[in-house]
């Protein structure tokens, strides 16, 4: 889809579809109120006459006027207006484009919500949200011979507003591309395949990109990656990408779960919960999204990407509940469950990005059921032993609609990963099991990393149901708020 900014004086615009906002009350926003003026009142009759609440997201559409030089006109929902935020303007464009698509438009003007009250960023979540509810993950179906591509949107605005709409189109670019390695399929996508998308994404930005086969794991005595790996027919992984600018003011390394297919192992999942687990490479996918973002907005930061990947099957070879594994830092750790998975590979991967001291240290994970057990289907767990980073996460996902909640690393929950046999085991009970997941995690986070944060993002990675601007399957979850994190580091 192209962008192009266009003036905001209705008189002289005439197009297919037009799409303009209205408050909840029938409020009307500036160029809502123009249309209305110009329509001797009808757009305001007509909203009256059909009770359009105007709730957010909602959507109605009327035809154009002889002066009002449309084909159609969109009018969307923003709710009440002083509730106004960046995220209704996402999911007041994402309707808006979803009405423009049923109406087989191919050129949409926008007019840019709220403008007067949220300023340049809403430029940029206008483009966001119209860039990511225009995402579906459709190859594998045959295109319909009469489909309609929107190809143009036309922005109502000020040229200030081009590189806010540029910078949104990019970061939801970088999420959509996460959002398309997530949804591939266990068949597709193993972790060689992984290996080669990092290898092509270094590739075309010019970063460093190594890659870990199995006798280098073993070398390198990446024991966890190695156990979690063994059972299935394609072997493990691991992936370190490099994103180094002249004079970079940090460096941060960001880690992500690759376990491109999650049955659980010998530790067998149910049918209910396996169905779902092609999603078990979000993190890894994340942090590849992460690397694409960084490259095309030429950060001034150094970035390392790490990801560990396996396969976790059952199998003649499979590694087994009670096995005992020794990692690099000499830490025993005894199998309690094979589908505790995750913790296993991160431990390798946290012990590598220690090692290259950064500044700070992100891992992001589709760790646990208990977290969404905790928070629900759409919010990340914050884990971290530093209050101010986590509350940091938490308010830039205030703007970019990624919803975050800290949850405590409790001490007093270690007992629970004591073991007899081993330094540590890989579960704790029931009870808190996001957290002593977190706390397995911490064990491997060397001292010399004073900024380390563990994001579980099990529930919003991915979605069962379309949400909001996003379609059923992978969301992207947490690419922009990462790379908004990286934006504002000083
Ligand atoms: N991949 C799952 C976690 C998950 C659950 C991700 C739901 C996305 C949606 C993970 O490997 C797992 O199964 N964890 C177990 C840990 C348990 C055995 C301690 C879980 O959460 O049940």
């Amino acid at each position: 889809m192209k962008f192009q900014v266009v003036g905001k004086d209705i008189n002289s615009l005439q197009g297919e579809a037009l799409v303009v906002g209205v408050y909840q009350d029938q409020v009307l926003s500036p160029v809502a109120a123009r249309i209305d003026e110009k329509m001797s009142s009808l757009l305001k009759d007509f909203l009256k006459d059909i009770h359009f609440k105007a709730e957010v997201g909602k959507c109605v559409f009327m035809p154009g006027h002889k002066d009002v030089k449309f084909k159609n006109i969109i009018i969307v929902g923003l709710g009440k207006k002083e509730k106004l935020s960046l995220d209704t303007v996402r999911q007041a464009a994402a309707a808006g484009l979803k009405e423009a698509k049923k109406l087989r438009h191919k050129e949409v003007y926008f007019e840019l919500l709220g403008e007067e009250a949220l300023g340049d960023e809403t430029a940029k979540a206008l483009a966001e949200g119209i860039e990511l509810a225009d995402y579906q993950f459709d190859k594998y179906k045959k295109k319909e011979e009469d489909e309609v591509k929107i190809e143009k949107i036309k922005v109502l605005g000020e040229e200030t507003v081009n590189s806010w709409l540029e910078l949104g189109q990019k970061l939801a670019a970088a999420t959509n591309f996460t959002r398309d390695i997530v949804n591939e399929p266990g068949n597709v996508i193993k972790p060689a395949d992984l290996a080669d998308i990092a290898q092509k994404l270094a590739q075309e930005y010019g970063l460093a990109c190594t890659v870990y086969d199995e006798e280098r794991l073993k070398a390198e005595k990446m024991h966890g990656i190695l156990a979690v790996g063994q059972g299935s027919a394609h072997p493990p992984r691991f992936i370190h990408l490099i994103y180094k600018p002249q004079n970079p003011i940090k460096r941060v390394v960001f880690i992500g779960k690759g376990i491109t297919f999650d049955s659980g192992g010998l530790d067998i999942k149910p049918e209910q919960f396996m169905k779902t687990m092609k999603c078990d490479k979000a993190g890894a996918c994340a942090v590849l999204g992460i690397m694409k973002a960084v490259a095309e907005l030429k950060l001034d930061i150094e970035v390392h990407g790490l990801i560990p990947t396996a396969e976790n099957m059952p199998g003649g070879n499979a590694f087994r509940p009670d096995d005992i594994i020794v990692y690099k830092n000499g830490k025993g750790v005894k199998i309690a469950n094979t589908d505790a998975d995750g913790r296993l590979i991160l431990a390798d991967a946290l012990i590598y990005g220690s090692a290259l001291k950064p500044d700070v240290m992100i891992d992001m994970a589709t760790l646990t059921g208990a977290c969404m057990v905790a928070l629900g289907r759409f919010t990340t767990g914050i884990f971290s032993p530093q209050g101010e980073l986590a509350a940091k996460i938490k308010t830039l996902g205030e703007k970019t609609g990624e919803k975050f909640w800290q949850l405590p690393l409790d001490d007093d929950l270690k007992e629970e990963i004591k073991s007899p046999f081993a330094d540590i085991k890989n579960v704790g009970s029931r009870y808190g099991g996001a957290i002593t997941a977190a706390l397995f995690l911490k064990e491997f986070v060397g001292e010399e990393v004073e900024n380390w944060v563990h994001l579980d993002i099990a529930g919003p990675a991915f979605l069962e149901k379309a949400w909001k601007y996003y379609a059923e399957g992978a969301t992207g979850v947490p690419v922009r708020t990462m790379v908004e994190f990286l934006r504002e580091i000083k």
